[in-house]
């Protein structure tokens, strides 16, 4: 009995008190304005508010799938803005409302559960994956609803929700707004002297529609803010917490705009193939490089004072380049906080450059009117460096360097130019990412960039800094090559993991004396089950019921190797918030949820009078893309604490979390659990989000989907067509910046296929990139049912692509298959036994070594054995490439 942490109350319990007390605080500071004359704060009027909006009462609080936490409650804005001590007079319109969603709502649930005692598919799954439930629209807002609000104050929130294993649509309700909503606001607009829009939304909407409505005073983002949103929404909207976010991706003013939209994902009806033609042209590198109006740009986001940014200073040496900046806030009223973001533009000699780069930022504290702050901005200047393909190496070519220093990326001014005279060749790699088919990327060559008024003279005005790069060495990449077979030492002794703490052996030899079998069990995860038994997706390890799985606990009795437990976030952890077992401490099966539905089992039909009810209420965060938003690196430190906290009081070793995918295109399902379209801020974020987790002593985070897992439409059989190049300075930048600054426990790959290869079978992207490249320490895990038969996922349907090999994850370093399965255990044994060529794939003993090693390092440095240290103290000073000061 005493295998299970959770609490034996269902109380709520001090630390929770304390995590939501923290997440409101930071929740708010994310959330960006977009608009605002004034209307915004509400401070000091506490009045009634007209409520509508499809997300005011059924708030969302995170995206669906994986990526939701059962948290005790949700707070929703109509429950928020009580609190702060509004009257909301449209009940009636918000029941009305609530009433259509929960008939529909039920109808469907009842469709859905005939069809799984049709197919055996636990209900929960079919309404993730193939019969999502699609929200009615709005009704209408009559006149009669707002004569009977009696007030001139309305708000209205839109909302939208998305998840794994699907992607969004243009369609109306989706990324567009729909007619009825349209209608909604435009009365709101009219009727009312204010009107409020607050966006609870975890991707990129359209905002043209929006922005013709005549009448809106205030455009929020406020995200999707965990279970407090309904608390911290209102504090932003009255000035409590001062909101001061700023976007994360550019906000086209039509879909089309962005470069990958033809392609994406449905939009060409080709799910299997995917081609990335727009190369490093993302985000705001297509839209300014291209002079494409957006929106909003990225790094957009205003505040309810104004501020006056003054570079005092921009110095430079070959090893780095500082800004200094003041920040004044020059308003009267209220206080705030300003992102200082520092763009480069390099020069286009031998390749083409973006128009302008992000490269360093920082947040500055709450300063008060008139107070200013004076902020140390630095970066390495060798991250200014691109990857040439043809000559294989990332380099500075010679050049200006324009620093573009601002708080928005199309509200910047060139502070200097740096010069390189010579160019600094900074690394040389390998190519290896080769494209099966020629990819045709497009060009910027004779494309007039985005430019204001004043550039070239503020080029011609700039402080001029030659740098001397001809001190900078180039690194040159040793790669791995055959694995050495482990052999056991000359003695009968049987090594145990105790052997390896007292310092007696080392991991090597234990590893030596395993079978074949063995090792094979500690490379799967422990899934053994069907659907409908405990291993449900995501929801498969016995010891902390709803965690997404773990690593065998076969040699426990013999060798004393215990086993790690992951969970699910990235929007807090992810665990079965109650659970019941016999006073004999044996788990009764069921209740496993997802969302507000009950998957697998329910609860055992027969509960014992005496059996144990235990609870595991965790935090909901802000999401990944609203936390992002903060652009604040202590804060989202601070977020990955609380779930490291979260993790300990659980028994939890490893978080399924960050989620880093670039978000490529604003349709993606899981833009939500991603926090960019930048690669620094991403490399940055999930950083941070580790080194929150990893200060705790023996757990650690697991940086995920790596990588181009850009689409989820046919998730396990999608082929992502990249460049090397871009591959490199877009999608790999943020998974690097994480692995050399972090250095997070694990790494879990992807479904898709990368340029033909499935990601987990990728020797070169798991093992040559980030253990040879980028000096990764951890274990690399596949994401769930990768390497297995998921029939019962996707159906018997033929793909064009199969699914990824069991040996070949091993072969590839993919150290541990999840959630795993006996074919799983089976193939690698019969792969390494197999006389030359009888299977398709063959492996050596040593192969197989190399990745159980992986594993149990990972075993030996965590929390599974008393006096665990901080995984990273191992590291010592970890390198970094921007900060603050
Ligand atoms: C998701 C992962 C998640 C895993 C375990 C998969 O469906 O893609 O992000 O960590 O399930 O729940």
């Amino acid at each position: 009995m005493a295998k299970f942490k959770a609490s034996r109350t269902s109380e709520i319990s001090q630390m929770e008190k304390e995590h939501m007390e923290l997440v409101r605080k930071m929740a708010a500071e994310c959330m960006v304005l977009l608009e605002n004359d004034g209307t915004l704060p509400l401070s000091g009027i506490k009045g009634n508010i007209a409520l509508y909006g499809n997300g005011a009462r059924r708030t969302v609080k995170g995206g669906t799938g994986s990526g939701d936490v059962n948290s005790r409650t949700v707070i929703n804005i109509e429950k928020g803005l009580e609190e702060a001590g509004f009257c909301i007079t449209t009940k009636s319109w918000l029941d009305a409302y609530d009433k259509l969603v929960s008939e529909a709502k039920a109808q469907h649930m009842k469709k859905l559960d005939q069809l799984s005692e049709e197919t055996g598919v636990p209900a929960g799954m079919l309404l993730m994956f193939d019969h999502p439930f699609k929200e009615p629209q709005i009704q209408p807002v009559s006149i009669i609803d707002v004569e009977k609000s009696d007030t001139n104050t309305a708000i209205y929130v839109l909302a939208r929700n998305s998840g794994e294993g699907r992607d969004r649509f243009n369609q109306e309700g989706d990324y567009l707004l729909s007619k009825e909503e349209i209608d909604a606001i435009t009365i709101l607009g009219k009727e009312y002297d204010k009107c409020i829009v607050l966006l609870n939304i975890g991707g990129v909407i359209d905002t043209k529609e929006l922005k013709k409505i005549p009448g809106v005073n205030s455009v929020m983002l406020v995200g999707q803010a965990g279970n407090i949103s309904g608390l911290a929404v209102a504090d932003a909207i009255c000035g409590s917490t001062i909101p001061s976010g700023k976007l994360v991706d550019t906000w086209a003013l039509d879909y089309s705009d962005y470069p990958s939209s033809e392609g994406f994902s449905h939009n060409d009806e080709n799910v299997d193939d995917e081609y990335y033609t727009e190369g490093i042209y993302v985000g705001y590198r297509y839209f300014d490089t291209f002079n494409v109006t957006p929106s909003y740009c990225f790094g957009y986001g205003i505040s309810y004072t104004d501020f006056k940014l003054e570079t005092l200073d921009v110095a430079a040496t070959e090893e780095a380049v500082t800004v200094t900046v003041k920040v004044t806030n020059t308003g009267k009223l209220y206080r705030g906080k300003e992102v200082v973001q520092i763009y480069y533009s390099a020069p286009a000699k031998e390749i083409e450059k973006p128009y302008q780069e992000l490269i360093a930022f920082g947040k500055t504290k709450l300063l008060e009117p008139g107070e200013s702050q004076t902020l140390n901005i630095s970066f390495k200047t060798t991250s200014m460096a691109s990857y040439n393909e043809k000559r294989a190496s990332w380099i500075m070519e010679s050049g200006e360097y324009f620093i573009r220093v601002g708080n928005s990326s199309r509200n910047t001014k060139i502070e200097a130019t740096i010069i390189v005279v010579q160019e600094a060749v900074i690394s040389v790699i390998n190519n290896l990412f080769q494209n099966e088919y020629p990819l045709s990327e497009i060009s910027s060559k004779g494309v007039k960039p985005y430019s204001y008024p004043k550039e070239e003279s503020e080029k011609a005005a700039s402080k001029r800094i030659p740098i001397d790069t001809s001190k900078i060495k180039t690194e040159k990449i040793i790669y791995q090559g055959e694995k050495p077979v482990y052999q056991p030492l000359q003695s009968d002794q049987k090594l145990t993991m105790d052997d390896v703490i007292a310092g007696t052996a080392v991991l090597e030899d234990l590893v030596a004396q395993l079978t074949i079998t063995e090792l094979a069990e500690l490379c799967v995860g422990t899934s053994r089950g069907g659907i409908g038994s405990q291993s449900v997706i995501g929801a498969a390890s016995a010891a902390v019921p709803g965690a997404a799985g773990d690593t065998t606990s076969l040699m426990l009795d013999d060798r004393n190797i215990r086993n790690m437990i992951f969970a699910d976030g990235p929007a807090g952890l992810r665990l079965n918030p109650h659970y019941i077992a016999t006073k004999d401490g044996e788990l009764l099966s069921g209740g496993e949820v997802f969302g507000e539905v009950e998957i697998g089992n329910s609860h055992a039909k027969e509960i014992p009078e005496d059996a144990l009810h235990f609870y595991q209420y965790c935090t909901a965060i802000p999401i990944a893309s609203l936390l992002s938003g903060s652009w604040d690196i202590e804060l989202i430190e601070k977020a990955g604490s609380i779930v490291g906290k979260e993790m300990q009081q659980f028994g939890v070793t490893l978080w399924l979390a960050p989620g880093m995918n670039i978000h490529r295109n604003p349709l993606c399902g899981r833009n939500f659990e991603y926090y960019s379209e930048d690669p620094l801020l991403t490399g940055m974020c999930a950083a941070a989000d580790t080194k929150g987790v990893q200060k705790f002593p023996g757990i650690g985070t697991t940086i995920k989907h790596y990588a181009v897992n850009n689409q989820e439409d046919n998730r396990f059989f999608s082929n992502s067509h990249v460049s090397e190049r871009a591959l490199r300075e877009i999608y790999l930048k943020g998974f690097e910046i994480a692995a050399k600054t972090s250095q997070p426990m694990s790494v879990m790959s992807s479904y898709n296929l990368l340029n033909g290869i499935h990601t987990a079978n990728h020797y070169e992207l798991l093992t040559s990139v980030l253990r040879d490249e980028w000096g990764f320490a951890g274990f690399v895990m596949s994401d769930w049912f990768t390497s297995q038969n998921i029939s019962f996922l996707v159906g018997e349907e033929e793909h064009k692509y199969p699914i990824s090999s069991s040996p070949l994850c091993i072969k590839a370093g993919n150290d541990i298959q999840m959630p795993g399965c006996q074919q799983n255990v089976d193939d690698i044994v019969e792969a390494v036994d197999a006389k030359e060529n009888s299977v398709p794939y063959p492996l050596t003993l040593g192969e197989l070594q190399y990745c159980a090693l992986n594993i149990l390092k990972s075993v030996r440095q965590s929390s599974c054995y008393e006096g665990a240290k901080p995984y990273r103290e191992q590291f010592g000073e970890l390198p970094w490439i921007m900060k603050v000061e």
